[in-house]
């Protein structure tokens, strides 16, 4: 068995790193480990999905290996590829020495000295601090047949090399996807992890992560800015800002020495919540002002 052993030593690991981390995140983290599951967490941008394995890597003092997916990846970029200029260079050496050894040539020219181990690689073997956690990000940004291929991977946690042999790790690791659901990933794929939905925090839960993340930030001030950020995601937006925006908008008021909110700082500080143009367009005129209103009515409503 990996890791905590129960929901709450899950919690108090992640708190421990920094990471806010709910009752429902923390029992699927703790069964991920238990059971040796990958874990799939799928939400909207920045509500903490990458941030969670780095948190889980740090906590267990595991090796971090992250594998950014992006359209185009393919399973030799994902895995593993000879260097290609090193065998080149080796390759001239050998001539301009008279070495005509082919045969013994080519066996060096592929084996360890000239493999490049890209994270699925990297990933398998073994690590004296336990088996790595493996962060596949963004899934969703790759293709099918990508995916077709982690699933292998991910069943049998070996990779062959024909050159080489079987690569197989000794202790799976320990797996993260991620996806912020720009398409949906395939149910094969999904069947294999525990699956769990990254929502916005609520109230206390951002109040408590701007404690841990922006901790200059007064007690008031956050309170302003958590209650205005949540009343905005109400709104009908292009893009609703997420965590990391709480965070960054938290930055920028204390780098202008803000107290309080007021409808004209929020107006010129806009950029760091909202990233398109229409957002910030539906937020001018008094439209601000409204919206800070309302927050400050839930916040005096709240206990
Ligand atoms: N629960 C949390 N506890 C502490 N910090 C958090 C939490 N959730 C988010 N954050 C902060 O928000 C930032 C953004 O989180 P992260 O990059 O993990 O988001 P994401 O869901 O991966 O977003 P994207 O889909 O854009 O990649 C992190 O750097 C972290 O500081
Ligand atoms: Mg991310």
């Amino acid at each position: 068995m990996t890791g905590p052993d129960s929901i709450d030593a899950v919690q108090e690991m992640l708190d421990a790193q920094g990471y806010v981390c709910g009752r429902a995140l923390g029992t699927v983290v703790f069964l991920s480990l238990r059971l040796g599951r990958p874990l799939f967490l799928e939400g909207e941008a920045g509500v903490g999905k990458t941030e969670i394995a780095k948190a889980l890597a740090a906590g267990l003092n595991r090796r971090l290996i992250r594998l950014q997916c992006y359209e185009g990846l393919d399973a030799s970029s994902a895995v593993y590829e000879w260097n290609f200029a090193a065998q080149m260079i080796a390759i001239r050496t050998a001539e301009a020495e008279g070495n005509a050894d082919r045969d013994l040539l080519q066996q060096e020219l592929f084996g360890p000295d000239y493999l490049i181990e890209r994270p699925l690689l990297q990933a398998m073997r073994p690590d004296e601090r336990g088996a790595p956690v493996l962060l596949i990000d963004e899934i969703d940004r790759t293709d099918e047949p990508f995916e077709a291929f982690l699933l292998e991977a991910l069943s049998d946690y070996q990779v062959t090399i024909p050159e080489i042999g079987t690569i197989a790790a000794p202790e799976p690791p320990i797996v993260i996807v991620t996806s912020n659901r720009t398409r949906e990933v395939h149910d094969a794929l999904k069947r294999r992890c525990l699956y769990h939905w990254v929502e916005y925090p609520d109230f206390e839960r951002e109040i408590a992560i701007l404690r841990a993340r922006a901790p200059e930030a007064a007690e008031a001030l956050s309170r302003d800015i958590v209650a205005f950020v949540q009343q905005l995601r109400t709104e009908d937006l292009f893009k609703k800002p997420g965590v990391a925006e709480t965070i960054d908008w938290a930055k920028c008021l204390l780098a202008l020495d803000v107290i309080a909110l007021s409808p004209e700082v929020i107006a010129d500080t806009l950029g760091a919540l909202l990233k398109y143009q229409d957002d910030i367009a539906q937020l001018q005129g008094s439209e601000a002002a409204r919206l800070l209103d309302q927050a400050r009515a839930e916040l005096d409503r709240a206990p």
